[in-house]
């Protein structure tokens, strides 16, 4: 390692880092703007201006800008040199000459990193008198607010949202010399990480639209280290509360899963916890009356319930955490529990599962698939299924050119001139999916298909990689071709990664994107498979166990009494399905946060706290599980699901000992079901404290801690303890910094943004210090025996008269809780049934057109949208926007134009 040499102390740092990630890593203080570890450097901003000295003897050195510096062994620099402090003073002096000053009434203050490098630099007095350049800001649409003035001219912004992220519509707009970053017209961000700029933007330009509406001050905000609910991805993220509500959702750094950034879906679906929606009061129905209850009288009723009736059964849920399931499993007897997702999706995920632990090909990370160097997407459009692999595979497809840097001595972190030398160049980045994907601008070649031509592809593929691999008869000669420069691209590659998933509903996509990860393990390339699951804890769902839904849903003898958890069973399965269950049924209990179609069936209705009022652990595509904490205290009736059904063990089970916190379930859980006994490690349990203190989920900065309840009681009231978590929902406890998983926000002193992320890891963006969060459950062992020799599906052949409709699915709108957000909402489409222009002409139909359509025996009445890359034959339906009912798909249907 070179020893660089920082105001005269040694230091051993990594060869491949500029002096500003050196400095940044050692904790040393030095101001920057336009630098960003995910982003490397341009060198534009000025602001991390050092001093350089040739050796020891050279006094008077020389300026150079650490970012745009490559550390060298014996690098002598000074941080702390006159010259480079009045230097940086400067800088933020100019940079000030037009900023508003506006912090007292600027979103961004106190948290913002422009206040902190300005108090850093030491500038504080304003010597410019002439006016400011002031600029009209746009409505950038539902998720964030534009206030150009505040702008500094880093260029983060822009980089971040066409660089890194693929945006077009976004841009810096250049007279003379103002700069102006936004779009062409006002409009609504079409990249759906747009929402990433609240955090890339070292100032005030881009600030959180939702909080705004519900504004605190981000040191009032308790935070709690959380996990997104919206898909299977599992990001780390900070939700923000005061006044029991939700104010907020921030990125939490982990160096294995999301890194530095969330999707849009995942940093504005919070807002459902604050819905209108919510059920917050226990109810009971009898006939036609409901009455709200307390809890009490309401555990009475279920307990009641469960111990008279003949026949129980559980219905688990996929979005509820690995406890909460286990607990009902618990009450119901593993014999009566049900996976709460449709058979289908069951079947689909557990095929999944099974293909990841049989290997051989390495299951990666979200941040692991960024270091991939050739990728084929197989049928999954994860830009809506699992938006954040998107972003990850955007980086993917940079790596091939990107390696022939390394003979032109460019280092990866100067962006500029890696992007200069690799301009528009992607690596090989195959795409076969039914409909246009947000990754098609990559894609190398974008092959559109019904599922089964999409597995056919995949497995010649495989069969051009490995001849061992089963040949696909009846390929075209241009299919062939395709397949066989798929095979040479991802067979010549360092390290290919193969996607693929649910969306499609096609085991037979699912099996061959995994054989071609045989095929290439085969010839020895260090593959990738990696799935995207339906929602946020269907693989631990899945690993706890369960009978199939539909068991319960068809079975002849109906059970005197349902329990269902955190489960709208119409989004699982047909409306008559569902009804002939629950009717039929004498009881039915649900635990939930939402109202739903299933919650109003209900005899007893308990309020479930949601991922911010409970602690639990939820399990992730790659099987790793991750703990997430409460942060708000609910004034209501509201509590973890699992606390209800382990009081309801409690009360209706003679035997065992009664559960009373979190690592009570977590303990019960592994010794039961060994599988989900690592998930305790995910976490420090309740017990844990540094030097006897709790982790504090407020700043030492928090406010109106002795006033902020005075309108109820003028005395203090004692803060609540946790039973559940180390930590502790005021500002007392440790001022150390926790274990990585006990996180609840970043913070350290004279950083106060979210660039105090710096502070907390090993490296500049490596793991955090102690590892990254989470526990990895499942390993690639071959221990099923690998996959049967699969069958390869017939080539699709269009019906006349009939199409196939496959499932399509949207970032917005899709995903059940997000939808509740009014912002995520504001953008979800309405249902619709989507052909291509040539199809839609043979049915005589136009964009807007009325069609009918049959699925499951049940006509919907839908819109005709012209999705001009649907194949012939095959129609698209978005499914799990709010009034879509849930159908089977893929199905074959007639389409009638409505007249
Ligand atoms: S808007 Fe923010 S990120 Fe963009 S250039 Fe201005 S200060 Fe930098
Ligand atoms: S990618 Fe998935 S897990 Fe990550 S922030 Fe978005 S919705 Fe949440
Ligand atoms: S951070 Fe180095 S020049 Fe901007």
């Amino acid at each position: 390692m070179p020893t660089l040499v920082v105001d005269n102390h040694p230091f051993q740092v990594r060869a491949d880092q500029n002096a500003l990630e050196a400095c940044l890593s050692l904790k040393l203080d030095l101001p920057y703007f336009c630098w960003h570890p995910a982003l490397g450097s341009v060198g534009a901003c000025r602001q991390c201006a050092v001093k350089q000295f040739k050796d020891e003897k050279d006094t008077k050195g020389k300026l150079v800008m650490a970012c745009m510096t490559a550390v060298s062994d014996g690098m002598r620099l000074s941080i702390a040199d006159d010259d480079a402090r009045r230097f940086r003073a400067s800088v933020i002096e100019g940079l000030m000459e037009n900023h508003p000053h506006d912090c007292p009434v600027c979103d961004e203050g106190g948290e913002c990193h422009l206040q902190d490098m300005t108090v850093m630099t030491g500038h504080d007095y304003r010597r410019y008198r002439f006016p400011k350049r002031t600029f009209r800001n746009q409505d950038l649409g539902p998720f964030l607010n534009h206030e150009m003035n505040r702008c500094i001219q880093c260029y983060r912004c822009v980089r971040f949202y066409r660089e890194y992220a693929g945006g077009t519509d976004f841009n810096v707009f250049k007279l003379r010399d103002i700069a102006y970053f936004g779009r062409q017209q006002d409009g609504v961000l079409e990249n759906e990480f747009a929402g990433n700029l609240v955090e890339v933007c070292p100032t005030g330009v881009f600030t959180d639209k939702t909080l705004k509406r519900h504004y605190t001050r981000k040191w009032d905000l308790t935070m709690a280290p959380s996990v997104c609910v919206h898909c299977s991805l599992g990001c780390n993220t900070t939700p923000g509360a005061r006044y029991g509500k939700l104010r907020r959702m921030v990125n939490r750094y982990n160096g294995a899963v999301n890194g530095y950034f969330l999707c849009d879906r995942g940093r504005y679906g919070y807002e459902f916890v604050n819905s209108g929606r919510r059920i917050t009061r226990p109810l009971l129905r009898d006939g036609g009356s409901e009455r709200i209850v307390s809890r009490d009288e309401a555990l009475d009723r279920a307990s009641h319930l469960i111990t008279e009736s003949r026949s129980v059964i559980g219905i688990g849920s996929p979005r509820a955490s690995l406890e909460a399931n286990f607990a009902l499993r618990a009450v119901v007897g593993a014999e009566h529990f049900h996976l709460g997702m449709s058979d289908a999706d069951a079947a689909l995920a557990g095929l999944m599962l099974e293909l990841q632990r049989a290997g051989p090909a390495h299951v990666p990370s979200l941040r692991e698939t960024e270091q991939y160097d050739a990728v084929f997407i197989v049928g999954e459009d994860v830009s809506n299924t699992a938006p954040r692999l998107a972003l990850s595979l955007r980086q993917s497809a940079r790596q091939q050119p990107m390696q022939r840097l390394r003979a032109l001595k460019i280092p990866l972190w100067q962006d500029h001139a890696v992007r200069e030398a690799v301009q528009a160049e992607h690596g090989p980045f195959f795409i076969a999916s039914v409909n246009a994907t947000r990754l098609d601008d990559l894609a190398t070649s974008a092959y559109r298909a019904a599922p089964d031509d999409i597995a056919r592809l995949a497995f010649a593929v495989a069969h051009h990689v490995d001849a061992s691999a089963v040949a696909v008869d009846g390929l075209s000669g241009d299919l062939d071709d395709l397949a066989r420069s798929c095979a040479a691209a991802l067979a010549t590659a360092e390290r290919p990664l193969i996607v693929s998933g649910a969306g499609c509903r096609s085991a037979s996509v699912i099996r061959a994107a995994a054989a071609l990860a045989r095929a290439l393990h085969a010839k020895g390339r260090a593959v990738g498979l990696c799935f995207a699951l339906p929602e946020c804890n269907t693989m631990g769902t899945l690993l706890l166990g369960g009978k199939p839904l539909g068991e319960a849903l068809d079975a002849a003898a109906r059970p005197e009494l349902v329990i269902v958890l955190e489960n709208d069973l119409h989004r699982r399965a047909g409306a008559v399905r569902v009804e002939a269950l629950l009717s039929s049924a004498a009881h039915v209990i649900v635990l939930d946060s939402i109202e739903t179609a299933t919650s109003a069936r209900a005899d007893v209705v308990l309020p479930a706290g949601t991922f911010a009022e409970s602690d639990g652990t939820l399990v992730n595509n790659e099987g790793r599980a991750q703990r997430f904490f409460q942060v708000l205290l609910p004034d209501s009736e509201i509590q973890e699901s699992w606390r209800w059904l382990a009081q309801l063990r409690a009360a209706t089970h003679r035997s065992g000992d009664a559960w009373e916190s979190l690592d009570d379930v977590l303990h019960a859980m592994g010794g039961a079901v060994p599988s989900l006994a690592p998930a305790i490690e995910a976490a420090p349990l309740s017990h844990y404290r540094m030097a006897g203190a709790r982790v504090p989920r407020e700043p030492q900065r928090y406010s109106g801690r002795t006033s902020m309840l005075a309108n109820i009681d003028v005395s203090e009231p004692k803060p609540p303890e946790d039973v559940d978590a180390p930590l502790s929902f005021t500002m007392e406890g440790t001022t150390r910094q926790p274990p990585s998983a006990l996180i609840p926000f970043f913070w350290s002193p004279g950083w106060n943004s979210i660039q105090a992320v710096n502070q907390y890891q090993t490296e500049i963006a490596a793991a955090l210090e102690g590892g990254d969060p989470g526990v990895r459950l499942i390993h690639a062992d071959g221990s099923t025996g690998g996959p049967a020799r699969p069958e390869i599906p017939a080539a699709f052949a269009a019906r006349k008269g009939e199409w196939l409709v496959v499932p399509l699915h949207h970032v917005f709108g899709s995903d059940e809780l997000s939808h509740e957000a009014p912002a995520v909402a504001q953008l979800a489409p309405a249902p619709y049934v989507a052909l291509n222009a040539a199809d839609a002409n043979a049915l005589g139909a136009h964009e807007g057109d009325v069609i009918d359509i049959t699925l499951d025996g049940v006509t919907q009445r839908l819109p005709l949208k012209i999705a001009p890359a649907l194949p012939a034959g095959v129609a698209g339906v978005p499914v799990g926007l709010e009034g879509m009912p849930a159908v089977t798909l893929p199905a074959w249907s007639r389409l009638v134009t409505h007249t």
